[in-house]
Parts: structure tokens; C-alpha cells; sequence
């Protein structure tokens, strides 16, 4: 039948495999569900709809346990019968979104047990269960404790009001301002519903580069509208705050965060803010970047503009997570330094409720980047992730690319900031430092598009973003065989090619775009396709010509003593590895050192042709991509199929089209031939 891919991951088609169908329907029968909050209705339509759809069969739903096979949810407080279990000590550690999940016997009848402290733990304990069916794992003897690693976990989205997304490739924006407040279109339920299966409880609804507009009154009827939505869902809504929103919308002559006037004006906007919903999550601001207003502008630290705003906030409990994406152009210095020029000396002197919200890495969401020298390096600050889920400079809405290496890459790297093993992840969730308030976000690239994200496969991102959210040591591996499973289909001779195309996937686009450290070879500011050669039009951030050097002796940025010094930046045991060509991880050989074309490399090939090797592997892979999706046709329905194949084909050009841009572009400096039995680019 027709699928347009719009349930995502969301599927509870009945189960194909017939000895899977039979054990689940001996041993689920019904559903036993005390409680009416608007959560708890939530979860347990959801319980009783996948049950009911996955089994092929009506499930009832009952206020007491009336046979063998009863699944049971609820928190103590809501449902008697949980409470009768006594689990008081069992549930404590998993906290205020966490969940148990158990196999046990209530009166002689054996039962499955969905308990939680709270409410949209039940929801979120409901969704894992429905998993493990959508995944066919065995469920006779379940005792699983689950608590999210990291408080919140929060998509950005990039959204205008004019409904354009910022660097988006999946539609327009679904906050359809024009009909809000009085219409709630059915995909808010449908976003929420799919956030909360993966355990996403916050959502900033507009773009960074931020309209002062949706801090008025107009707008804020609307935003309360949304949040009422997606509040049964467990999902708090932010706004961005533009700094110069006094200005803009209050009337006043300045916007400096020192000013008493400002701050007041800060506050009883805040509250107004409140007064429509009462559980706002906070603000999200970009300052003192790519031309937005910002502290700069009263010669004040980014601090004084972020403690402006989490003064205002925190009487209600909301946070500001502030981003330290802040460089300036004219400023002569590699940007990787100057975020963290600006940053690290401010440590310590941000607000409780301010996180300071840092890119995976120091240029821009780079295809692979080292992790950005601000983690580990502010101990007295809480420091948040902000990965970007949409493609910018992922070959946005055509390639075929999964992410999750790329985050697990980052999240695994060791900063030594307290020695080894003090990784990225641990600065995230708050462990290394010990702090309670912990975040993590995501760049959303959702859209109108009738499938969500564009392409297919960037579903599976969204996905990933979400798990990884809420345990970061999943692996690449299990995240992609879940959501395969869970969107696709169970048959092993479907999960495991599109697994490894999946798992190799990214590393074929850092090899056809920026090979070996390589980075922001993209074109000039829409950032698709190639365009290395805008080298040729300087810039100071750039310090004087683009990233990758390429001159007649070699390529690469040097950021060791003898250039930028950047690596200068990172913790003594880092800064050695980086900072030394001889033990540089070679995918980081070029975003750290200028490169003779002839320096010999791991394989034993002079640099020159290792570029050229990695180059021409990137697209094979592409053509290996396109092999594989071919051997599933007819596994799944043909519009999705369809959909993949094509794009897949769209993709091996684009590939093609990277690497021969990129190697005859850098043929000019290097002067040497593509290395025999290569494909010559054309
Ligand atoms: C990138 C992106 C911009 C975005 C910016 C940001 O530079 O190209 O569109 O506004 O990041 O993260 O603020």
C-alpha cells in the first residue's frame, strides 16, 4: 500500500512473523490502566492502539487485572493496583521522566508491569515497552530501569515566522501562525506523540536568528497554544530571545543588560510570558554573531547578557541556554579560538540557570570535526551540546547520511579536562562536574514535507538524536537496527545491508567533501555542493585565505604553535596528539597541520594520492549504497523504495560531482596526476 512515511517509526501493523504474533498474544491480553491526566489518557491510548495493532487483535482495557497477561501502567499515585506492588525502592532512582519495566506475578496471574513516579513516565515507559514489540525482543521476563542521562533534551528548530526554515530541507515550518491560536492542526498532536516516543521533552519553536515579534502578545497566544498541545506529551515549550527586543518591541532606547530599565523590562515581559504558560522552558539566544544584537553592543560580557535573562526566568523555574556559537568576521583569528577566547574567561560567572550551549565542534557543523575545546574547559559552568540534525552541510536534502557515528564520535572524544576518560559526554550530562541542570540539543530538520525530514533516512536522525538524548552510550549499531526495525521491517536480509549502509554512511561523505580533516569546502553561504575555491576571497576569520590552505607545498591549516595555535586550547594530552602530525588522528590531519602533498600517510601513500583515494572511496561507497538499496527492492512498499533509489541516484552525482571539483581544484596547487587505476575526474 501507498507509504508516505509520515508514521515514521510509529508503526503497529500486526506482526508478520507468526511464532513472534502467537508468543505476544498468549502473552499480552489486556490492559490495565488507572489514572486520567491528560498524560496518562495519552499513554495509554498508545498502549492499547500498538498492542492492539501489533497482536492483529482488539485489546481491551480494564480496571482491574481480570486474566493471565495483563500490562499494567500507571504510577503509584495514580493507580491503586501499582501501588499495591510496592516499589517504592525500585522506583526512586529512576526519577521524575524514568520508568521500570517488569515481568511479575499479581495474584497468581502473570503480568507486565509500565510503572513510573510520574505520569509522563508512564508515557515514556509505554513507548519502550511498544519498542521491544516493534523490535520482537523477547518480553517474558522484563526488569528494566530507565532514566534519562541528560534533563533536557530539546529540538531547535530554525523556524521562521514567515514559516521559511533556516537551513531546513524538509518544507516549511509546521507552526502554521496564520490559523493558530484557534486551530490545532492534528500534526502538533502527531510532532509531540513522535518527540515523546524517543523521549524529547523541549522544543524552542524559533529560529536563533531570532524575530522579536513572537514576544508579543500576538504571538504569545499562539505560542501558548502550542504548549498546550504538546503539554499531555510531555514536551515544554522555549522561545529564542533577540537582544534587542526592548528596542524592537518595547520601546525603549537601548538594550544593555546592565540597565535597570532593560532588566525590568525583561522581567514583566517574562512574566507575561508565564501568565500563558505557566511551564515555559526559557530562552534560547544567539548573541554577538553573524550580525545579531547582542552584550557587544554595551560593551558588556556575553554573562551580563545571559544573567539578564536567567534572572528573569528564574522566579518560574525556566532556564536560558545561551549560545557561545559567537565569532565575528572582521575579527583576524581562526575561528576555532574565538568562541572559546570569548567563553573560558567568563567561567563561573554564569547564573545557576544558564547553560552555556556549545557546538559539537569550533568551526560549523563541519561533516567531522574534533570536539570543541570548551568542553571540560569551563568546570564551573553548565556547558550543553548542540548537535544539528538537518543536513546543512550534509548534502542537505539528497544525501543519504546517519548520524549517530557522528555524535558518538563526539560524545566518546576524552577532553582530559580531570584526567582520562573525562569525555564530552560526562561534561553534558553533568557528571564530570556534578551538576544536576543538563541539557542537549538538537538543529530539527522537520518540516511540512509529507514524510517529516526530506529524505527517508534523515527520519532516522531525528530518531537517533532522541535516543542519544536519553542514553548516550547506546550504540550507532542498535539505534540503526531499532529504527530500521521499527521503519522498515524485521527481515534480517532487510536490517542488515541497510545497517551497514546505514553505519557507513557518514564516513562516505566525509570522504567525498572533506577527506582527511578537511572542512568548510562548501559553496559560498547556501553551503550545498562544493566550492573550495572561494579560498579566493579572503576573510579575517579565515586569517586571510579559506581552511584548507592548498598552496604548491601542501594543504591543510596549520593551528599548531607555528600557525593559529588553536590546539593550544585543548588539555595537555589532547594538545599533544593534535598539535604533533605524527600522532594526529588522521582524520584530523588537515584541520590541524599544513601538509607537504608528498608526506607519506598510514597507508603508505604520499598525501596527494591518499586525497585523491579518499575522494574516489567516497563515492564508491555511494555505488555500494545504491547496490545494496537494490537487493531490498520489494522487502518493503515501492513508494518508500522508490523514494531512496531515486535519491540514492541523485547522490552518486552529487559525490562524483564533489570529488571532481575538489581533486582538479586542488590538482592546480598540487601539480601531480590521479593516481593510476583511479577514475579520472572530469
Ligand atoms: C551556521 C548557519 C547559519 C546559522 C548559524 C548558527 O552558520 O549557516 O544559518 O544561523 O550557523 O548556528 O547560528
Amino acid at each position: 500500500h501507498a507509504d508516505d512515511g509520515y508514521r515514521l517509526w510509529q508503526r503497529y501493523d500486526k506482526i508478520e512473523d507468526a511464532a513472534k504474533l502467537n508468543g505476544y498474544q498468549q502473552a499480552l491480553a489486556e490492559v490495565v490502566f488507572e489514572g486520567n491526566s491528560p498524560t496518562l489518557l495519552v499513554a495509554q491510548k498508545e498502549l492499547k492502539d500498538g498492542l492492539s495493532g501489533l497482536l492483529g487483535k482488539a485489546v481491551p482495557v480494564s480496571q482491574r487485572i481480570t486474566q493471565a497477561g495483563a500490562v499494567v501502567a500507571g504510577t503509584p499515585a495514580s493507580s491503586a493496583l501499582i501501588k499495591s506492588l510496592g516499589l517504592e525502592n525500585r522506583l526512586k532512582p529512576v526519577g521524575d521522566e524514568g520508568y521500570l519495566l517488569l515481568t511479575t506475578d499479581i495474584n497468581g496471574r502473570k503480568s507486565t508491569v509500565i510503572a513510573a513516579n510520574t505520569d509522563v513516565g508512564v508515557l515514556y515507559g509505554t513507548f519502550h515497552f511498544l519498542r521491544l514489540l516493534q523490535t520482537h525482543q523477547d518480553i517474558n521476563s522484563l526488569s528494566v530501569a530507565s532514566a534519562p542521562k541528560i534533563k533536557h533534551r530539546v529540538l531547535n528548530h530554525w523556524d521562521n515566522l514567515d514559516r521559511t526554515v533556516e537551513r531546513g530541507y524538509a518544507g516549511f515550518s509546521l507552526w502554521d501562525w496564520h490559523r493558530l491560536p484557534g486551530y490545532i492542526d492534528q500534526r502538533y498532536l502527531d510532532y509531540a506523540r513522535a518527540n515523546a516516543s524517543i523521549g524529547i521533552n523541549g522544543t524552542v519553536l524559533t529560529n536563533v536568528n531570532a524575530n522579536a515579534l513572537v514576544l508579543t502578545k500576538e504571538y504569545l497566544v499562539k505560542v501558548k497554544a502550542l504548549a498546550d498541545a504538546f503539554r499531555p506529551y510531555g514536551i515544554k515549550v522555549y522561545l529564542t530571545a533577540r537582544f534587542s527586543a526592548p528596542m524592537e518591541i518595547g520601546g525603549m532606547k537601548t538594550a544593555d543588560p546592565l540597565d535597570p530599565q532593560v532588566q525590568a523590562w525583561w522581567k514583566e515581559k517574562t512574566n507575561e510570558i508565564y501568565s500563558y504558560i505557566p511551564d515555559f522552558g526559557g530562552f534560547l539566544v544567539k548573541a554577538d554573531s553573524e550580525g545579531q544584537p547582542g552584550p557587544h553592543n554595551y560593551k558588556r560580557t556575553q554573562a551580563d547578557g545571559a544573567n539578564m535573562l536567567a534572572d528573569a526566568v528564574a522566579p518560574h523555574n525556566g532556564i536560558v541556554m545561551w549560545r557561545a556559537f559567537v565569532y565575528s568576521e572582521h575579527t583576524p583569528d581562526d575561528r576555532h579560538k574565538q568562541a572559546f577566547n570569548e567563553f573560558k574567561p567568563l567561567d563561573g560567572k554564569f547564573r545557576d540557570n544558564v547553560l552555556v550551549q556549545v557546538k559539537n565542534g569550533a568551526i560549523d557543523f563541519q561533516p567531522r570535526e574534533p570536539f570543541h575545546p570548551l568542553f571540560g574547559a569551563m568546570p564551573n559552568t553548565k556547558l550543553m551540546m548542540e548537535f544539528q540534525i538537518t543536513q546543512e552541510y550534509l548534502g542537505q536534502g539528497t544525501n543519504l547520511a546517519y548520524l549517530a557515528p557522528l555524535y558518538k564520535e563526539v560524545l566518546e572524544s576524552d577532553t582530559y579536562a580531570k584526567g582520562k576518560g573525562s569525555t564530552v559526554a560526562k561534561v553534558v550530562d553533568g557528571t564530570l562536574d556534578n551538576n544536576k541542570l543538563s541539557a542537549i540539543a538538537g538543529v530539527s530538520n522537520i518540516g511540512t514535507d509529507r514524510n517529516w525530514t526530506g529524505h527517508q533516512f534523515a527520519q532516522s536522525n531525528w530518531y537517533t538524536f532522541g535516543r542519544l538524548a536519553w542514553d548516550h552510550s547506546i550504540s550507532s549499531e542498535e539505534i540503526a537496527d531499532e529504527w530500521i526495525k521499527m521503519t522498515f521491517t524485521n527481515k534480517d536480509k532487510f536490517v542488515d545491508p541497510v545497517k551497514t549502509m546505514m553505519l557507513n554512511s557518514h564516513e562516505a561523505i566525509v570522504n567525498y567533501m572533506t577527506p582527511l580533516g578537511l572542512h568548510h569546502l562548501m559553496g559560498w553561504s547556501h553551503h550545498y555542493g562544493p566550492g573550495p575555491w572561494i579560498k579566493d576571497k579572503p576573510r579575517a576569520d579565515w586569517t586571510s585565505v579559506y581552511y584548507h590552505q592548498a598552496d604548491e607545498n601542501g594543504i591543510g591549516f596549520d593551528r599548531t604553535k607555528t600557525g593559529s595555535n588553536a590546539v593550544a586550547q585543548y588539555f595537555p594530552p589532547v594538545q599533544k596528539q593534535f598539535g604533533n602530525i605524527k600522532k594526529c588522528p588522521e582524520k584530523y590531519l588537515l584541520w590541524f597541520h599544513h601538509v607537504p602533498w608528498d608526506y607519506k600517510t598510514n597507508s603508505g601513500r604520499i598525501l596527494w594520492d591518499e586525497l585523491a583515494y579518499r575522494y574516489t572511496a567516497g563515492v564508491d561507497t555511494v555505488r555500494q549504497m545504491q547496490q545494496t538499496w537494490n537487493t531490498v527492492e520489494g522487502m518493503i512498499d515501492e513508494e518508500r523504495f522508490n523514494h531512496v533509489k531515486m535519491l540514492l541516484a541523485v547522490q552518486e552525482q552529487e559525490a562524483k560531482w564533489w570529488r571532481d571539483a575538489c581533486l582538479l581544484y586542488f590538482q592546480t596547487f598540487s601539480k601531480r596526476p590521479i593516481p593510476q587505476g583511479l577514475e579520472e575526474p572530469e
